[in-house]
């Protein structure tokens, strides 16, 4: 009997694009910049040649970017396969992994694949404290997930706690500071935990260039740690893990910082600019340091109809039943004229 296909456990946003403003998975619709493109067209050509090994030149690049060791660099196919490296190297059957009931989804799906055990502390409100959630690990807790800020809930922690953290945790416990989104805060007081990894031998840090980069159609993450952490996931890296082009785009996406710079600010105005104007009759929203904001309904079923609605009208938010917020819905911050269209349309909502 031929087996079914297993359904993929990971609920994603929308796969829609073409005519769609795209407000359910927190990229970056204003897409790579037009030196990026050009890179990525002069070397498709060269696509018949497999990629280097272990991305070299990328690895590289980000080297030379954030003055780091390139030894202690390890790319992944989005931050998502260092995550699911870092599981394979650094856990066995029955062990415990510690993250918030509303983390990002793979840590979850993760632990199950990997038969570990899920320790989620209870981040009801939407915050926490890293003192509380440390009283929830043991001797046995292999990896502490943090994803700073988080998605979906937004929740972000600063400098000194994420320090007092670091330096209370049990120093065989491997810290995961998940940074998809750290490029978005510009606040002083946050740290987005790269200078303490020289530090502490027990933190990794990951990033990824599918957010602010627009680069997630690509499929380039990053890990680092110090080298006796990335040797071990390193046991567990396919060869050619990132292609060809993936490298060359997120080398190339790393030289502008003004693109950089440009995209964070964007992201503010459009932020504003949305929270200041969709009419909060049915929801509440609740603001983020991210690119994407949270609306909060009275039920279940008024978000439903509200995602409904848009999708109706070609915009694509996601919903958070999935991951037991069905109250809430996440709105991406799209370019100014998505959220226009967006808060045009959105206004019209009635039920
Ligand atoms: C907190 C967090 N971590 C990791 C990821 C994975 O990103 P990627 O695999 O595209 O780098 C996401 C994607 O949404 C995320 O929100």
């Amino acid at each position: 009997m031929i087996k079914i296909q297993p359904k993929n456990s990971y609920q994603g946003g929308s796969e829609n694009f073409k005519g769609f403003i795209r407000l359910s998975s927190n990229e970056n619709n204003y897409g790579p910049s037009s030196k990026v493109i050009s890179a990525i067209k002069d070397n498709s050509k060269y696509s018949n040649i497999y990629p280097e090994l272990d991305g070299n030149s990328l690895k590289l690049q980000l080297a030379k970017t954030f003055k780091i060791n390139s030894n202690q660099i390890i790319l992944g196919a989005g931050s998502d396969e260092i995550l699911q490296m870092a599981y394979a190297a650094f856990t066995k059957p029955g062990d415990e992994v510690l993250f918030t009931k509303y983390a990002f989804a793979m840590y979850s799906i993760y632990a199950k694949n990997f038969k570990c055990k899920a320790i989620k502390f209870n981040d009801k409100n939407l915050q926490f404290s890293l003192n509380d959630l440390l009283k929830l690990s043991s001797a046995n807790t292999k990896i502490i997930f943090l994803a700073n800020p988080n998605n979906p809930t937004g929740s972000i922690f600063y400098k000194k706690e994420l320090i007092n953290f670091l330096d209370k945790v049990n120093k065989k416990t491997i810290v995961i500071l998940d940074d998809a989104y750290c490029e978005y805060i510009q606040d002083k007081s946050y740290d987005n935990g790269m200078n303490l990894v020289k530090k502490y031998p027990n933190l990794m840090i990951t990033r990824s260039f599918s957010k602010i980069f627009a680069l997630g159609g690509l499929r380039i993450g990053w890990g680092y740690s110090q080298l006796h952490n990335i040797s071990k996931i390193y046991e567990f890296k396919k060869p050619f893990n990132v292609s060809r082009l993936s490298c060359i785009a997120g080398i190339e996406s790393l030289k502008s910082k003004s693109w950089l710079k440009s995209n964070i600010q964007k992201n503010i105005i459009n932020k504003n600019y949305t929270i200041n104007n969709l009419k909060k009759i049915f929801f509440e929203i609740i603001d983020t340091k991210a690119n994407f904001i949270l609306l909060k309904f009275k039920n279940e079923k008024l978000a439903n109809s509200y995602v409904n609605f848009l999708n109706k009208k070609k915009i694509t938010v996601r919903s958070l039943t999935s991951y037991g917020l069905p109250n809430y819905i996440r709105m991406t911050i799209g370019t100014q004229s998505d959220m226009r269209k967006t808060v045009k349309i959105s206004n019209k909502f009635n039920v």
